[in-house]
C-alpha cells in the first residue's frame, strides 16, 4: 500500500500569531464541493465557443483550408483565418516585457511546429467548433523539419528570463588538468509539458472599448497589460479575472496565441466567446520545458575536494522564439570550487517556444548534476554524502557573497537521519529486497534562489475591528488565499477569521507574478507594509487624541491586537478601533505597502533555499522495472508561514522529480515533426501507484535579511535534486549508470 506521511493533526486556525501555524486551505470547502469557480465555468449570455485547428505538420506552410465547408456547418459562425483576420495593434514580431513570447496569431499561412493555431472556428456550440475545425481540412506544403539537439548550435543572447549564457570563474581547464580524478559526462533530459489539471481557457466578453477576461493566469495585473497593448485599450479598461487556478507551473505565466485569438473573436462577433484547450492541445502554444543535453566535467583533488565544475549545455529552443533552459544555472550556486564555468548554447526545432516549466532550468540543471556529482564520489571511493559535505559551499561559489542563510548541512543531517542513510554499503548492487528486488539508495542536492518581485497591497482597517486586505494574489493551488491571509491578519493584528482577503483580479493592487517561488514573499511583503501602514495611521489618531488612553505614544509605540490598539509599553491602556474611528469621523484607515526588497539585500548576500533529497529504489533484475519504494526530502527555506502547505508544496515537488525521473518524456517524431504522445495516456505522469512513502522535513532556518519576513520560497525547490537522486539510487541498485531521462527500462535491462 502506498503510504503518504499523516498530516498534522491538531489544525488550529490560531494560536497567538496566525503566521507559522499549518491554517487549513481557507478555500478548501470551496474546492471539495466543487464550488470554487475556474475559467471554464463562465457562462455568459449569448456566449460562441471558439476551436482552434492545429497544424499537424512541424514545418511549410497551410496550401488550402476548406472555410466553406467549415462555414456550412449550421452551427458555425465564424471561421478566422490569416485571410480575414482582423488587424491587431500589436505586431507579433515585438516582444514587449520580460514576459512575452513571439504568438502565433494567424499573421500568416507559415506552419513554424505542430499544434501551431491555423484557423480559429467560432459556432454556437462546442461540438460545431469541434466539427467545424474538422471540416477545414487542411492540405500544406510539408518542409523537413528540424527536430533534435545535433543540428548546429547558436550562443543565445540571454538564457531563461534574462540570464546570462556563459559565467565562468576561475581556470577550470588547470582545475581539471591538476585533479587527481576526473569525470566527464553527458546527460540528456526531455521536454516536457505541464499539463496542468486545468487545461489553459479563456472566456473573452467586450462592452464597448472595455474588455473583462475570466482565465487562470500567474499574473493578473502584468497579463491585462499585455492584452490591453494586442488591443490598444488603456490596461485600466481589462478586467481580469482568476479566483482559483487549476495548476499553471510557469505556463499561465504567459501570453499565447489561442488566448488572444479568442479576444479578437469576441470583439469581431461582438458577443463572448469561450476557449478552452484539449489536452492534446497542451502540447503546442503554451510553452514547456524544452530537451537538454548537458555535459559536466568535474576534477577532483585526492581529499575528494573540486578543483573544477564545468556545466555545458545544448538546449533546444523554436525557430521563431528564444527561451533557453537555463540547465548550467544552478552548478554555479550548490558546491564549493576554486574554477566554475557555465555555458549554454541553443539548438532551433520546430517546436513551440519552451518556457518557465517548474524550477525552469534547475530541474533540469540538478537532474545532470546531481548524477555528475554521485559519479564523482564514486570516482573517489567516497560516500555520496561525505563527498557534498567535503565540497559544502559554505559561501556562494560564483561571487563569494555570504549566504543570508544556509541550513543545508542541517538538511543533510536530518535527512539522511529520518532516512537511515549511514548504513549505506558503499558498493552497487549489494541489498537486495525479499522478493529479489535489487535496491539502491540515492541522493541529491535541491537549490532554488528567491526571487521578489515589485507588488502593492491595501489594507483597511474597518470600525467593526475586521479588516480588508487587497491584492492581485493567484493560488493556483500553492496556497496563497491561506498564506496570505495569514500575513495580512498579523500585519493588521487581528485574528484570520476577522480577515477578507481580495485577490485573483487585475483590477486590484499589483500582487505581482505567482512564479519563481517567490510569490509568498513578494505579495505577503506588500501586505505586511500595507498592514502596518493602516495600524500606523490609525494610532496617529489616537496617540494625538488627548482623551485617548494612548494618548502621546507616538504611532510606533502602538501596536494593534484583536481590533483593539495598545500601548506597546503598558498593555492595560488600550482602545478599541470603533471609538478611534469614531472620533476621527472615519469608517477606515487604509494603508497602502510596496513590497519589492530592498536592492541592497541581493548586492550583500547570496540568496537561496536549500535542501536534501533521499531516495530508496526497487529494480527488478529480469525485467528492469524500478520502483521508487521511499522518499525523503529536508528542507530549508527560511521562515515557513504554513508548515501544512509548505509540506505539500514539498511533496508535490518531490513527485514531480520522481515524474522527471521515471516517467516524462515528449517524443517528437522528426518525420512528422509531431510529438507523438500528446496525450495523457501515453505522456506518463505519475499515479497514486507509482508514488511510495513520501516525506518532508521541514529544517528550521532563521534568516535576517532575505526580507523582514524572513521567507525564502518552496514552491519548485522540491523538484529539484530529486530526479538525479533517483538515478544514482537506481546505480546504486544495479550498478548501471543511465545518463539520460526519464530512466527506462528498456535502458536498465539491456545494461544490468
Ligand atoms: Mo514558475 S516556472 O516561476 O511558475
Amino acid at each position: 500500500m502506498p503510504e503518504i506521511t499523516p498530516l498534522p493533526t491538531a489544525m488550529p486556525t490560531r494560536m497567538g500569531s496566525n503566521s507559522g501555524q499549518p491554517v487549513n486551505r481557507r478555500d478548501g470547502l470551496l474546492k471539495v464541493t466543487g464550488r470554487a469557480p475556474y475559467a471554464a465555468d463562465a457562462r455568459p449570455e449569448g456566449m460562441l465557443h471558439a476551436v482552434y485547428a492545429a497544424a499537424t505538420i512541424g514545418r511549410g506552410r497551410v496550401a488550402s483550408l476548406n472555410v466553406e465547408a467549415a462555414k456550412a456547418h449550421p452551427g458555425v459562425v465564424e471561421v478566422i483565418t490569416p485571410a480575414n483576420r482582423p488587424p491587431l495593434a500589436q505586431d507579433p514580431d515585438d516582444k514587449p516585457g520580460a514576459f512575452s513570447f513571439r504568438v502565433e496569431v494567424l499573421q500568416d499561412d507559415t506552419v513554424r511546429y505542430a499544434g501551431q493555431p491555423i484557423a480559429l472556428v467560432v459556432a454556437e456550440t462546442l461540438e460545431a467548433a469541434t466539427e467545424g475545425a474538422a471540416l477545414l481540412a487542411p492540405t500544406y506544403e510539408a518542409e523537413p523539419v528540424l527536430a533534435g539537439l545535433d543540428l548546429e548550435p547558436y550562443v543565445p543572447e540571454s538564457v531563461g528570463i534574462g540570464m546570462p549564457a556563459n559565467v565562468a570563474k576561475g581556470d577550470v581547464e588547470a582545475g581539471l588538468a591538476s585533479a587527481v580524478h576526473r569525470i566527464e559526462e553527458t546527460y540528456e533530459t526531455p521536454a516536457q509539458y505541464h499539463n496542468a489539471m486545468e487545461p489553459h481557457a479563456i472566456v473573452a466578453e467586450w462592452d464597448g472599448d472595455r474588455l473583462t477576461l475570466d482565465m487562470p493566469n500567474q499574473a493578473p495585473v502584468m497579463m491585462a497589460a499585455g492584452f490591453a497593448g494586442w488591443f490598444d485599450i488603456p490596461p485600466e479598461n481589462v478586467l481580469i479575472r482568476t479566483p482559483f487556478v487549476g495548476g499553471g507551473f510557469g505556463s499561465k505565466a504567459i501570453m499565447t496565441g489561442p488566448q488572444i485569438l479568442t479576444v479578437l473573436a469576441a470583439k469581431m462577433l461582438d458577443r463572448p466567446v469561450k476557449l478552452v484547450h484539449s489536452r492534446k492541445q497542451m502540447f503546442g502554444p503554451v510553452g514547456h520545458r524544452g530537451a537538454t543535453r548537458q555535459t559536466v566535467r568535474l576534477g577532483m583533488d585526492g581529499q575528494g575536494r573540486l578543483t573544477a565544475l564545468a556545466h555545458h549545455t545544448i538546449a533546444a529552443t523554436s525557430s521563431f522564439d528564444a527561451f533557453i533552459e537555463p540547465a548550467a544555472a544552478s552548478s554555479m550556486t550548490t558546491y564549493a570550487s576554486p574554477a566554475l564555468s557555465a555555458t549554454h548554447v541553443a539548438v532551433r526545432n520546430n517546436i513551440g517556444t519552451p518556457g518557465p516549466m517548474r524550477a525552469p532550468g534547475k530541474a533540469s540543471g540538478t537532474a545532470a548534476l546531481e548524477v555528475a556529482i554521485d559519479e564523482a564520489a564514486e570516482a573517489c571511493g567516497m560516500d555520496p554524502l561525505d563527498f557534498r559535505l567535503a565540497n559544502y559551499a559554505e559561501a556562494d561559489p560564483m561571487t563569494g557573497k555570504p549566504w543570508s542563510s544556509k541550513a543545508l548541512r542541517e538538511c543533510y543531517a536530518e535527512g539522511a537521519k529520518a532516512f537511515g542513510w549511514s548504513t549505506r554499503p558503499l558498493a552497487p548492487r549489494q541489498m537486495r529486497d525479499t522478493d529479489g528486488m535489487l535496491v539502491g539508495w540515492g541522493m541529491g542536492t535541491a537549490v532554488f534562489p528567491c526571487p521578489m518581485f515589485a507588488a502593492e497591497a491595501r489594507a483597511t482597517l474597518r470600525a467593526d475591528g475586521t479588516g480588508l486586505v487587497e491584492t492581485s494574489l493567484i493560488d493556483m493551488g500553492q496556497g496563497a488565499w491561506t498564506a496570505l491571509a495569514q500575513i495580512a491578519a498579523d500585519a493588521l493584528g487581528i485574528d484570520i477569521d476577522k480577515l477578507e482577503l481580495r485577490g485573483g483580479a487585475s483590477d486590484l493592487p499589483d500582487g505581482g507574478i505567482a512564479g519563481g517561488s517567490g510569490h509568498t514573499a513578494t505579495a505577503g511583503m506588500a501586505i505586511k507594509g500595507a498592514g502596518s501602514d493602516a495600524v500606523a495611521k490609525l494610532a496617529e489618531i489616537a496617540t494625538a487624541d488627548p482623551a485617548s488612553p494612548l494618548f502621546g505614544a507616538g504611532n510606533a509605540g502602538v501596536v494593534a491586537r484583536n481590533g483593539r490598539l495598545h500601548r506597546a509599553d503598558d498593555d492595560s491602556r488600550s482602545e478599541a478601533y470603533t471609538e478611534i474611528l469614531a472620533r476621527a469621523g472615519r469608517s477606515g484607515v487604509e494603508g497602502n505597502g510596496k513590497g519589492a526588497r530592498d536592492p541592497s539585500v541581493a548586492e550583500d548576500y547570496a540568496l537561496q533555499a536549500h535542501g536534501a533529497v533521499f531516495v530508496e529504489v526497487k529494480v527488478d533484475p529480469d525485467l528492469g522495472q524500478t520502483r521508487v519504494s521511499r522518499l525523503v526530502g529536508a528542507f530549508a527555506a527560511g521562515r515557513i508561514i504554513n508548515p501544512h502547505l509548505a509540506r505539500s508544496q514539498y511533496l508535490g515537488g518531490m513527485i514531480w522529480g520522481l515524474s522527471f525521473a521515471l516517467h516524462e518524456a515528449a517524443e517528437l517524431d522528426p518525420r512528422t515533426g509531431r510529438i507523438g504522445n500528446a496525450d495523457l495516456g501515453e505522456y506518463h505522469i505519475p499515479v497514486n501507484a507509482d508514488v511510495p512513502s513520501v516525506e518532508a522535513l521541514l529544517i528550521p532556518e532563521e534568516d535576517a535579511h532575505i526580507n523582514p519576513l524572513g521567507i525564502k520560497g518552496v514552491g519548485e525547490i522540491g523538484i529539484t535534486g530529486t530526479a538525479g537522486a533517483i538515478a544514482n539510487a537506481i546505480h546504486h541498485a544495479t550498478g548501471v549508470r543511465v545518463r539520460k531521462f526519464p530512466v527506462r527500462l528498456e535502458d536498465l535491462v539491456t545494461l544490468m
